[in-house]
């Protein structure tokens, strides 16, 4: 197992070009299955949950090749194969998201039920909800999640309301969202997740011949296609890799130009960061969501409020690195957590590194220290880990983040961006360190 050293304290410089979003090429792979013909993708990260996705389109009966650099060329060649097995789903939660499309296209599909994750207990009933809606019959059979289209053999277009207990489902308005493109008559979603990658998602459907209409609105109206053809599309921009390269240059007093960044999917971190205090310049918006902008941070930092919400709120996926920054600002600050109640597996580890934290139910106090100390930490999740790394970077002496295997899952060689930027950040073999 891998693990970085980072020795903190350099003010990272210099210029960086963002990736394409994984939460946007996931469901878009699994989109792949709604046609026979060639799909085409480009700017699709080299991730390991990429590759695990490929891996489950290829047992799904889809020639998934590598087609140029972060290009991938898909073609179903096998629609019996209706199996998504637990070996796979367990490594990677957003297998969910091939349900919507295999039962659409094939009438049927069995997928393994997610287990357990660090972050909350994340079920998926809306997404169910929202097949069944569509006149899916749905029962559980040993683990397995086992969908069937109605004797017609397709889905039938419905009124449905997706909200949940902490807002609508990203992935479960993909599934709903792709299933009733295929559906017979017209469906509208209701408090559909406005994420900038279900937009993605509407995108390539329509690309692909679907009518789908209000991606990004609460409210998304399909009028169902009898199939769909092939497309070439690319992915956007990873709003969170941003993010968290925005916080690396924050947090370190840097001076970072970040190109290919989607300031129109980041308003409200980029709001919360102009309070604390970090200047962000935009050089180019020709077009905001692939826009060039600098940022720079040289004076003390101010203690803001954080609550996490879905689209256009403050995302959950760039909770725990704010939290690192605002270790560092000073006063109070308060983070809430409104999407994942018990999403704070990096507090502990903070707390290792000389942060002043009290948690309450789902909110933190952040007391600003003067300096973090490097220490050996380990995070159980992707992005607690990314918070873990900006801590480092900020930290005096040497910080070792353990089990860097979740932070490739999501940021495409983390290391080699960092130290693009100047940080002194290395891959070692954790058993070595
Ligand atoms: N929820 C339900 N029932 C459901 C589905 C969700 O109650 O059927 C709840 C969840 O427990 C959570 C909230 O609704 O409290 C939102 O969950 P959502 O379904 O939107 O999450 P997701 O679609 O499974 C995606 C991202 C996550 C990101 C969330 C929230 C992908 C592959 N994953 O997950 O990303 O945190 O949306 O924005 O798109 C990450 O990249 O690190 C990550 C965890």
């Amino acid at each position: 197992m891998d693990a970085f050293v980072i020795h903190g304290g350099r003010r990272l410089r210099g210029r960086l070009r963002i990736n394409g979003s994984k939460n946007a090429a996931l469901p878009m792979m699994a989109a792949a299955l709604m046609t026979d013909e060639p799909v085409i993708m480009r700017d699709v990260p080299d991730l390991a949950d990429i590759r695990n996705m490929a891996k489950l389109l290829r047992s799904l009966g889809t020639v998934v090749e590598e087609t140029g650099d972060q290009q991938r060329k898909m073609q179903v060649t096998d629609p019996t194969q209706s199996l998504a097995h637990y070996d796979i789903v367990r490594t990677m939660r957003a297998s969910i998201c091939v349900l919507g499309p295999a039962l659409a296209k094939r009438g049927q599909v069995k997928v393994s039920m997610p287990g357990g994750c660090s972050i909350g207990d994340r079920p998926v009933d809306l997404h169910l909800r929202g097949l069944q809606e569509l006149g899916a019959k749905i029962h559980l059979d040993e683990g397995y999640i086992v969908a069937q289209a109605p004797s017609s053999g397709r889905l039938k277009g419905a009124k449905i309301f997706l909200g949940g207990p902490f807002g609508s489902t990203v992935l479960g308005t993909d599934n709903v969202m792709c299933a009733a493109a295929l559906a017979e008559g017209t469906t509208v979603i209701e408090s559909a997740a406005c994420e900038p990658e279900v937009v993605a998602v509407a995108n390539m459907l329509n690309a692909m011949g679907a009518k789908v209409h209000g991606a990004g609105t609460p409210r998304i109206t399909i009028e169902g296609v009898p199939s769909m053809h092939g497309a070439e599309v690319t992915v956007i921009p990873d709003r969170i890799e941003a993010g968290t390269y925005i916080l690396a240059g924050a947090i370190t007093n840097g001076d970072v130009v970040i190109d290919n960044c989607p300031i129109d999917a980041l308003g409200a971190a980029i709001d919360r960061l102009i309070q604390v205090g970090i200047e962000i310049e935009v050089l180019d918006e020709t077009d905001p969501m692939r826009a060039t902008i600098r940022v720079a941070s040289a004076r003390r930092l101010q203690p803001i409020q954080v609550t996490t919400q879905p689209h256009p709120g403050f995302p959950t996926d760039l909770q725990a690195q704010i939290m690192a920054l605002l270790c560092l600002c000073d006063g109070n600050s308060i983070i809430t957590e409104k999407i994942y109640p018990d999403r704070f597996l990096h507090v502990a580890e903070l707390l290792r590194m000389g942060a002043n934290l009290t948690r309450t139910g789902s909110s933190v106090l952040i007391t600003g220290v003067r300096e973090l100390i490097g220490a050996p930490v380990m995070a159980s999740d992707l992005r607690a880990s990314a918070g873990l790394v900006l801590a480092g970077l900020a930290a005096r002496g040497t910080t070792t983040v353990n089990r860097v295997y979740h932070l490739d899952r999501g940021y495409e060689k983390m290391e080699l961006s960092l130290r693009q930027l100047g940080a002194d950040i290395e891959r070692v073999d954790q058993d070595a360190v």
